[in-house]
């Protein structure tokens, strides 16, 4: 944490911001009783197992057992630390925060808050590039592929000028480092050893934004025909281009009211689907679309569609997408373009209605496969038998479930190959079984078989009343912990109830921020209490006389070391010391420090 936020202020945010807006924004909420469901966007599934509980300001998903408030829930969702997420949710809320003191001394700067700065101020300088006489070629490109200026302004595009050290120059004047530069991907070391160049010259470009609204690489494109015709960054620290999509941050919103997301291939085809209405649109970032980027776009809408170019080799990648979405239960649309055009080209030319036609008829991208698949296989029936043996394999990746079901039916249909015998391929060739829809076992969220410490933090969230915080403090829990946060933990939430009578298990959360107690925490607050009535404090006063046990036999080992030691030396004061304090351990054993009969 490199700011250290008042405990007031976080109280403010969440006093002001409801958890189920918040989780609204990324995900599809349905009402569940007086909780709000959706489906868990940390695992996979295919019934919604992810509850919010805006009474509580907690959301808990009972398939994957992940839980926290609106501040881990941001932290989680798009990666963020703790300090970005609270200065998000500040903002939402319309609460000021102290300055920013990122960076200042006492302040561990955000591990890779100076990658951002760098790519930041390289963003500034080509969008100020574009706008200068330098930039009139570019921006005179970008005009004539109907980009007005505020279009440009919106989307923080920019022009690298040409020469070999304008970057650099305009960096070091602000103090940054070529080290730094150079491990945002922004210069490249000269081959002779000596000093860097810039990266991107004479190109128009486009900065790949992250979820939170943040640089995290560029994009360059040639203004004429020449080779290469875009230049990207290289993966940084920030910047893994199979975990991004370009202009999700632009399109998050649009795809979650419109529930469908269009995948395209280009920087140009995204934007122009967005001026012509398309918010919706993402494109892949040059790379084969991945896992994590399907992940990501599953958690805002099912619907997708994706468009890739017109040709064979378009073909054959959205070919490529089927294992990429269909283990995560997704059964995306391809949309058919006219050979010869893009996105980008078909809305300029034909305009949004003739995409909207397009998407309209699109078939699910497994139907085309299977279709188009069967008959390729022609007439030679070794042929069709791998052919048929390879297109069962490809809908076995599918969720075991009622769309696997229709598919198989589907191919047996086509291939005129019997549904019994379909399924058997499946059962010989073992396919190994990914179900993303399946809930763990009730157990496993259950809390049985929890540790002493477990069950003390479980019992204290789920009942925070001041009899039980007074027996912690009593019984100087926190000090017998064996971990920092958790005792902190124990320590805020029972001084708060034993002063005031009462306190919230969810204030004090941000103290259990990334140790392995969050999400007990969370589970301990969405769930119904294990234990009822006295059956509580006879839990919490069992475990804290084992957490004494423990205590006393770790001094006891720690004694027996020590003993032995001074024996050896031949220490007889100090073997005499120990034994008598051996003596005072053993009567403590003997009497019980908490009483059990309450
Ligand atoms: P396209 O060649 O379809 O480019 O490449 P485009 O976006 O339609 O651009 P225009 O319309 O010709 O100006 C699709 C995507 O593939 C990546 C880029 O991300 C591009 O947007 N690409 C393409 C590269 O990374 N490098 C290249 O040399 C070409
Ligand atoms: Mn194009």
């Amino acid at each position: 944490m490199s700011r250290n936020f008042a405990q007031e202020l976080i109280e403010e945010i969440k006093a002001r911001v409801s958890i189920r807006e918040v989780v609204a924004d990324y995900l599809t909420l349905g009402k569940a009783g007086a909780n709000w469901k959706a489906l868990c966007p940390f695992h996979r599934e295919k019934t919604p197992s992810f509850m919010v509980h805006e009474g509580k300001g907690i959301f808990h998903c009972f398939g994957c057992g992940e839980s926290g408030n609106i501040f881990t829930f941001l932290m989680k969702m798009e990666g963020a630390s703790f300090p970005e997420a609270v200065e998000k949710l500040a903002k939402r809320a319309g609460v000021e925060l102290p300055r920013d003191d990122r960076g200042q001394k006492n302040q561990e700067p955000d591990e890779h808050y100076l990658l951002y700065r760098v790519n930041e101020l390289a963003q500034k300088f080509y969008q100020a590039q574009l706008f200068s006489p330098e930039g009139v070629t570019a921006l005179e490109y970008l005009r004539k592929r109907g980009l007005s200026r505020a279009e440009l302004e919106r989307l923080g595009l920019g022009y690298a000028p040409a020469g070999w050290e304008n970057l650099i120059r305009h960096l070091e004047g602000r103090g940054l480092s070529s080290k730094l530069a150079l491990e945002a991907g922004l210069i490249v070391p000269r081959e002779s050893g000596d000093g860097h160049y810039d990266r991107f010259r004479d190109r128009v470009m486009f900065p790949i934004h992250d979820l939170m609204g943040r640089v995290r690489g560029f994009g360059g494109r040639v203004m004429d025909d020449s080779l290469p015709k875009y230049i990207n960054s290289p993966e940084t620290p920030i910047y893994k281009k199979g975990e991004m999509l370009y202009g999700l941050d632009l399109a998050k919103e649009a795809i979650r009211k419109k529930d469908r997301a269009i995948i395209v291939e280009g920087y140009f085809d995204r934007i122009s689907l967005d001026l012509y209405g398309f918010k919706e649109a993402v494109a892949s970032l040059g790379t084969a679309f991945t896992e994590a980027q399907a992940r990501v776009i599953g958690r805002y809408s099912r619907n997708i569609y994706l468009i890739f170019d017109a040709d064979e080799a378009g073909r054959k990648a959205s070919f490529r997408a089927l294992p990429i979405f269909l283990p995560a239960g997704l059964l995306p649309y391809l949309v058919l373009m006219p050979e010869g055009n893009d996105p980008d080209d078909l809305v300029r030319k034909a305009g949004a209605e003739a995409l909207e036609s397009l998407i309209a008829s699109a078939p699910r991208l497994l139907d085309y496969f299977l279709e188009t698949q069967i008959h390729a296989a022609g007439t030679d029936l070794a042929q069709k038998a791998a052919q048929v043996r390879e297109l069962t394999q490809t809908v076995a990746l599918i969720p075991m479930g009622l769309e696997r079901e229709l598919y198989l039916k589907k191919l047996s249909e086509l291939s005129g190959i019997s549904l019994s015998r379909l399924e058997r391929t499946i059962l010989r060739e073992r396919i190994p079984e990914r179900q993303p829809g399946r809930q763990e076992a009730p157990e496993k969220t259950a809390f049985n078989r929890l540790g002493s410490e477990e069950l003390i933090l479980v019992c204290l969230v789920n009942n925070p009343i001041p009899e039980l915080a007074r027996l912690m403090l009593e019984q100087k829990v926190p000090e017998k912990v064996s971990d920092s946060a958790l005792a902190q933990y124990l320590l805020s939430l029972s001084g708060e109830i034993a002063q005031k009578g009462a306190g919230d298990p969810v204030n004090f959360f941000h103290l259990l921020n990334g140790s392995r107690w969050e999400g007990l925490a969370g589970r301990a607050l969405s769930e119904r209490s294990p234990y009822a009535g006295d059956q509580i404090f006879e839990v919490v006063k069992d475990a804290i006389a084992e957490l004494d046990k423990r205590k006393v036999s770790e001094k006891d080992s720690e004694l027996n070391q020590r003993l032995s030691a001074a024996k050896n030396e031949g220490n007889q004061e100090l073997v005499l010391e120990l034994l008598s304090e051996k003596n005072r351990l053993i009567q403590l054993k003997r009497k019980p420090t908490v009483n059990r009969a309450g």
